[in-house]
């Protein structure tokens, strides 16, 4: 009897040491620093976990930045209906944030597709090397541009009078100092909200670049170019010379000014061309394509 009890025990602990060996082997997974042990058993029924977060669809845009994800993500809620290329834009631009707040120094402030906005500053001392006087058939007295700027205009102008219109420029390069007088005096005209859709705060002019003219007709003052035939014209022609219009209309939102069809940018003929083609704003344009 005892020999039989003894051959049970026996068995039952071979027994139980094999089902240790099934229930308490642990799953060994290869990495490339040799194997690594885990607790957990899979079995048939456990569906894979991913291993990693999914990516945000934000990530999808080339002009994604990782730091502002949170800001993406709430920009989204509250424009629901907004594609997530203009969320990932507009916040790319500060349009989640209020004009001129966090107003960063602009740091290419010599270079010609210098991005100058509600948002980037030129400062005070900011003056171009390479302005040149425009001579009387091209512009009203006094008036000075970036030298590829200016001959760019001329050919845009050149060009204009061969079809039969008139494009001159009426104000081009402005100073820190000249262009602080304009907004005092538009605040105090029409009050700061109706002064900032039209006119910039020193430092954040484009004409401080050198690369901007406000264009007239010679017929109506400047400001209603956009009535004028010239401006038919003008609207899809003035980009094969490297212009843009600046603050086109329908885009207050992004740009922060009322449409000034006679404000003109020169960004050079291959951009100004992609950006008439895709009808979108510079201030778009660069964060998308041009910004580190
Ligand atoms: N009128 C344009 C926005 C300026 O003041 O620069
Ligand atoms: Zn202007």
């Amino acid at each position: 009897m005892k020999r039989i009890i003894s051959v049970c025990l026996i068995l039952a602990m071979l027994l139980n040491i094999c089902g240790c060996v099934a229930t308490r082997m642990e799953p060994v997974r290869e990495t490339k620093n040799g194997p690594i042990k885990t607790d957990i058993v899979p079995t048939q029924k456990q569906t894979e976990e991913p291993t990693t977060k999914p990516l945000p669809v934000f990530a999808a845009m080339s002009y994604y930045k990782a730091d502002k994800l949170a800001a993406y993500e709430a920009y989204k809620q509250l424009h629901p209906e907004m594609s997530i290329e203009d969320v990932v834009t507009h916040v790319n631009i500060g349009l989640d944030t209020p004009f001129y707040s966090n107003v960063k120094e602009i740091e290419n402030k010599s270079d010609i597709l210098v991005l100058c906005n509600k948002y980037n500053t030129l400062g005070a001392d900011y003056e171009p090397e390479d302005l040149v006087d425009m001579p009387y058939t091209y512009a009203y007295a006094n008036q000075r541009m970036r030298k590829v700027a200016a001959e760019a205009f001329y050919k845009l102008s050149d060009a204009a009078k061969a079809d039969g219109y008139t494009i001159v420029a009426a104000s081009t390069y402005r100073t820190y100092d000249h262009q602080k007088n304009l907004y005092a005096g538009y605040v105090a005209s029409k009050g700061q909200e109706a002064a900032d859709l039209c006119s910039a705060k020193p430092g954040t002019s484009e004409h401080q670049t050198g690369l901007a003219v406000d264009v007239t007709d010679m017929v109506l003052p400047y400001d209603s170019f956009g009535e004028t035939e010239a401006y038919i014209w003008a609207k899809d022609n003035i980009h094969k010379y490297g212009f843009i219009i600046r603050y086109a209309e329908g885009k207050t939102p992004i740009t922060g000014y009322k449409t000034e069809e006679w404000h003109f940018r020169y960004v050079g003929v291959d951009i100004a061309t992609q950006i008439y083609e895709l009808g979108i704003t510079y201030d778009e344009y660069y964060v998308r394509y041009l910004a580190q």
